[in-house]
């Protein structure tokens, strides 16, 4: 064992939470969230920050290391920062959601430990409360292949985050407050670009710079409230390598549809005229379009970006069929050796009988003359006690009912249920979700604690016939999946990460009004194969409060 590796393992043993494998390196890091101005569209406005950046510090780590991360939320309001796509396995204690842990309260701080288990690829982490989201307090989380795994493609120049989104000026403290009082939070003011944004003429400095003939890994997510993006590199090819922690075939595309919560690389060649180009981000599917520049500049440039644009993809019903053959063009590169996430699961998911159908169908809705979105006739509620704590110390029976929601939407009845939304999975079930959209908008849910296979898209009603037309070999696993209006989208995975999983729409304030719900996949065994223990240094909050500490979990 190195030293370095030592020293860490004592720190951590001292820290009194030894979760994680002791050979694997750790990466210790110390965040600071603090309030800031900067001014994302042009105008100032109050941001939240983690150690003075917005985007905030990227984790470049590699598969199977142990990050440390000590949160000081020097905010006014309880913080806490959820891993999108990191999926924490036995770990469900750390998720950052409402359900699992306690917020972290102002003034305080928490440490999160967690390993990223055989995950490769481009994640991001952002605040999961009171809409934080909308003010910042967001960056990007590489994992790396291990040493002497080959990487499916040769190693980049060099590699670029592009960290962008659509994005309101108000805060989010003015957006809490419409949907507080029922109110939608209207349409986003603009797009930002890693905390910035550009018209075409600007002055301004280039986002990035390439040197002529080599190659560059840019890695984009979309980590706006509502808003699917297309983007685009003037003049350049974009080579599709990754998307949400797979190796993909790589085909190349002139622009790409990115919908919220999903990210993916690309490698773009420098074989251009040596010049500035714009990279360009627009808004997909929306009322009022919306289109943010950056400049991508060559080393050796010689000229301004020409401020004639590409063509953008078509809007409307032509744009959705184009959007839905992007989509089933992406397909996992079944020969790439990387880390696989449900290693048993991955080549013959196909073959797997499914045990169980969940469809869920969202919704929007008044009740009592405020906004609502729910599932199947549900909107979830959070409550005081993290679900998974009342799970733990014994007291979910005080708190919430399992399976109040059905696993398929109730037909015709317009009541909807405000109640904690946990659903009873069963630990290593195979089981089939169906995300049906009955709504006018684009939707994208997002799986916490695993990715699935998503291996369909279609316009109009699912039924069980669709499931001859699944790509059943090379669809790619992944965490988050967009629904295009008046379509469904199917996506399979085996429950096999014991703990309270949280699965929602990854809109800002269809979540934060109840589109969400949790899948409960309890261990029976109580067994340390199954789960880890709960961390020394859990906050509790709720009824567990001054509850005896349940006995740990054995071997
Ligand atoms: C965090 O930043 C605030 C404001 O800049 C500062 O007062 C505080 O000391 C910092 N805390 C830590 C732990 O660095
Ligand atoms: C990230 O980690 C990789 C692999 O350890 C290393 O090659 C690279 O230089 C690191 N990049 C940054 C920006 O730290
Ligand atoms: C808060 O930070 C201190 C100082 O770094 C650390 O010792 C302590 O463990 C942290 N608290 C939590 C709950 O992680
Ligand atoms: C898939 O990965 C393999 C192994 O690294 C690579 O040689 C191949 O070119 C990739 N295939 C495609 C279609 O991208
Ligand atoms: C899957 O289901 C089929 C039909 O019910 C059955 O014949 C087969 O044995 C099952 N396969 C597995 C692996 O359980
Ligand atoms: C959850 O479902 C299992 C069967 O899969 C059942 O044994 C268990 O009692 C259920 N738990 C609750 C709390 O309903």
């Amino acid at each position: 064992m190195g030293n370095i590796t030592f020293l860490a393992l004592l720190l951590c043993l001292s820290a009194g939470a030894l979760i994680v494998q002791a050979e694997d390196p750790y990466l210790f890091f110390e965040w600071n969230v603090t309030y800031g101005t900067i001014a994302p569209l042009g105008v100032p406005q109050q941001v939240i920050l983690i150690n003075g950046q917005f985007p905030g510090p990227r984790i470049n780590c590699s598969s199977n290391n142990n990050i440390v991360v000590n949160v000081f939320n020097n905010l006014d309001e309880p913080f806490l920062l959820t891993w999108n796509g990191i999926q924490q396995r036995k770990n469900s204690w750390q998720d950052g959601t409402l359900g699992t842990m306690c917020p972290i309260q102002p003034g305080t701080n928490y440490t999160y430990r967690f390993q990223v288990k055989d995950q490769i690829g481009s994640f991001f982490y952002y605040p999961s409360t009171a809409f934080h989201r909308a003010s910042g307090g967001i960056g990007g989380l590489r994992v790396n292949s291990r040493l002497l795994i080959p990487v499916p493609f040769d190693e980049p120049a060099d590699d670029y985050w592009v960290i962008m989104g659509d994005w309101y000026t108000k805060g989010h403290k003015a957006l809490k407050k419409f949907v507080d009082s029922g109110r939608s939070i209207g349409r986003p003011d603009g797009i930002q670009i890693n905390g910035k944004s550009g018209k075409i003429g600007d002055k301004s400095e280039p986002l990035f710079t390439m040197e002529p003939g080599k190659t560059y890994r840019y890695r984009f997510c979309n980590v706006g409230m509502k808003t699917s993006l297309n983007f685009k590199l003037q003049g350049h090819t974009m080579k599709l390598v990754e998307l949400e922690g797979s190796h993909t075939v790589q085909n190349l595309y002139d622009s790409l549809d990115l919908h919220v919560g999903q990210c993916l690389s690309v490698l773009v060649t420098a074989n251009q005229e040596p010049k500035d180009y714009y990279l360009v981000a627009s808004s997909r599917f929306t009322k009022k379009p919306m289109t943010s520049v950056a400049i991508i500049s060559y080393t050796n440039a010689k000229g301004p970006a020409s401020p004639k644009l590409p063509p953008s993809p078509p809007e409307n019903s032509e744009g959705i069929a184009w959007s839905i053959n992007q989509f089933r063009s992406f397909r996992w590169n079944l020969t790439a050796s990387a880390a696989r996430p449900n290693p048993q699961g991955s080549y013959h998911y196909g073959k797997i009988n499914i045990t169980r159908t969940i469809k869920l169908v969202n919704s929007r809705s008044n009740v009592n003359n405020k906004l609502r979105f729910s599932i199947n006739g549900v909107s979830h509620v959070d409550s005081d006690t993290p679900l998974k704590l009342a799970e733990y110390f014994e007291v979910a029976d005080k708190m919430f009912k399992y399976d109040t929601m059905a696993d398929e939407p109730t037909l015709k009845s317009e009541k909807v249920t405000l109640a904690p939304n946990v659903v009873n999975a069963t630990f290593r079930n195979f089981v089939e979700i169906i995300f049906e959209n009955h709504e006018k908008t684009i939707q994208t849910w997002h799986l916490d604690g695993y990715s699935f296979f998503a291996v369909g898209i279609e316009p109009g009603r699912w039924s069980p016939e669709k499931r001859k037309n699944y790509n059943l070999l090379d669809a790619v696993s992944r965490h988050t999946i967009q629904v295009y209006p008046n379509s469904w989208a199917a996506t399979m995975t085996t429950l096999d990460n014991a703990g309270m999983w949280n699965l929602r729409s990854d809109m800002g304030e269809r979540s934060y009004l109840g589109q969400q719900l949790y899948l409960s996949v309890l261990s029976p065994a109580r067994s340390l194969r199954d789960e880890y223990n709960i961390p020394d240094n859990t906050p509790l909050c709720g009824l567990p409060k001054g509850l005896p500490m349940p006995p740990p979990y054995t071997p």
